[in-house]
């Protein structure tokens, strides 16, 4: 997705398209978040230009306006497949544990729920650990519901369910 994300939050993180030179940064993030099955920074590098994927960052918000200066630490990142006109699967979204509860995951969804809006997109669908407790309540904050279980969907043999948000909700909020 060619969108231009530029989105500050009041945490003092901002939301950002990811770039090149960050994909370090993210697959170590990786191995912290998902340690069962991180991404590679191959497959990462991949989803950077892949033309149906919206891929943003959420860094510190430390540099100047005129964008000098060293960029600022990854706390969390999303990428997500947006094929217009029905179609967006969420493929990653993660947070570093010491930036977690801040609301970062929220902004990121946030944007993907803005990038869905302007290409006129109304479902989202994703599958998600059933054990993944934190990750299932974000999602119904989003309004996200249960629609499925995946048998042994994931390597180590776990369940996933597959969850969806189907069309806008009614008072066009993005998190109840
Ligand atoms: C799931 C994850 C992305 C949430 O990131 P986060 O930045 O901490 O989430 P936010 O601060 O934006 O939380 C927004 C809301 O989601 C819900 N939520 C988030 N974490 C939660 C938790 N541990 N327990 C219960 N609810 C939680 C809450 O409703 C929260 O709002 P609140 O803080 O006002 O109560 C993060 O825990 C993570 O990276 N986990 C590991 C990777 C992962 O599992 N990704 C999802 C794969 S499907």
């Amino acid at each position: 997705m060619t969108d231009n994300v530029c989105v500050y939050l009041p945490s003092g993180f901002v939301i950002e398209n990811a770039a090149e030179d960050d994909l370090d940064e993210i697959a170590s993030l990786e191995t912290v978040c998902f340690p069962k099955e991180p991404w590679t920074r191959s497959m990462l590098a991949e989803e950077m230009h892949n033309s149906s994927a919206l891929f943003v960052v959420a860094r510190k918000a430390v540099r100047s306006a005129d964008e000098k200066g060293p960029k600022g630490q990854i706390a969390g990142y999303l990428v997500a497949w947006l094929i217009p006109p029905y179609e967006c699967q969420i493929g990653s979204i993660a947070v570093l544990p010491q930036f977690r509860r801040k609301g970062i995951a929220a902004g990121l969804l946030r944007v993907l729920c803005g990038s869905c809006s302007l290409h006129e997109i109304q479902d989202i669908e994703l599958e998600v650990r059933v054990s993944n407790t934190a990750a299932i309540e974000l999602y119904k904050r989003f309004f996200f519901e249960i629609t499925g279980v995946r048998k042994n969907y994931y390597q180590d043999g776990e369940d996933a369910y597959n969850m969806a948000r189907l069309g806008e909700d009614p008072e066009g909020r993005t998190m109840a």
